[in-house]
């Protein structure tokens, strides 16, 4: 799979995507994420890439031309999938959105910034639009890592057999059972006997009650 990812703040997206899990599968071609600074499209000798509004009103907005400029160059490149825009008014991310995109060949995740991007934009290349949760931020970038995060992690061959993503909370509708490790009593607190017990049948059914219990009680709404 291949992930473009346009910005106007591409440091921002370094960190999350260049460490542990997601560093390990680029490495081994599972995935090819590519960052694109959105100012090297930029106009003029300053390479502007936003603007005021037209009507007026406060804030900047992303311009069409470098954004068109970037999507145009990559499309005659290869075909995509999806173009993706993060914005606070798109469909709310899942664990089913993320199953789905994992799916995928070549995706483009658009970050916006300031006041927003030229409707254009949007009428002209996006096909979807995301959002990871009813809150504003700065910008795109922190939203485009959590997306590519939650997809990578699907990809064959990213997590091994023991992290597998099919037995996460949400894979299977519910939340996890409870984890513990060593050591076994720690300031008067016991890992429950049945974990320790070696009985596999009953551990598998201690942690599906569980499972369903705390789904219960902090997510009533999954089940
Ligand atoms: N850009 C700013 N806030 C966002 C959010 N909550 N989701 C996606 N993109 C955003």
């Amino acid at each position: 799979m291949r992930i473009d990812i346009i910005s106007a703040v591409p440091k921002v997206l370094e960190s999350p995507l260049g460490e542990s899990i997601i560093k390990r599968a680029q490495e081994r071609e599972i995935v090819e994420i590519v960052i694109h600074d959105l100012r090297e499209f930029g106009l003029g000798n300053y390479h502007q890439i936003d603007d005021i509004p037209f009507g007026g009103g406060a804030g900047m907005v992303l311009r069409v031309e470098p954004i068109f400029s970037v999507i145009r160059k990559l499309q005659a490149e290869r075909n995509y999938d999806e173009i993706i825009f993060l914005t606070p008014e798109g469909e709310r991310f899942s664990q089913q959105i993320a199953n789905e995109l994992s799916l995928k060949q070549n995706i483009i995740l658009l970050c916006g910034r300031y006041k927003g991007i030229d409707d254009r934009i949007r009428q002209a290349l996006i096909t979807k639009e995301i959002s990871i949760g009813d809150y504003v931020l700065t910008g795109g970038e922190l939203p485009a890592a959590v997306l590519t995060d939650a997809i990578v992690r699907l990809l064959p061959g990213t997590l091994g057999d023991s992290e597998s993503a099919l037995l996460d909370s949400f894979q299977n509708g519910v939340l996890d059972a409870p984890l513990y490790t060593k050591p076994a009593t720690f300031e008067g607190m016991s890992v429950p006997e049945v974990l320790q017990s070696g009985h596999h049948a009953k551990i598998d059914q201690w942690r599906s009650e569980q499972a369903i219990e705390r789904t219960k009680q902090r997510r009533p709404d999954l089940l």
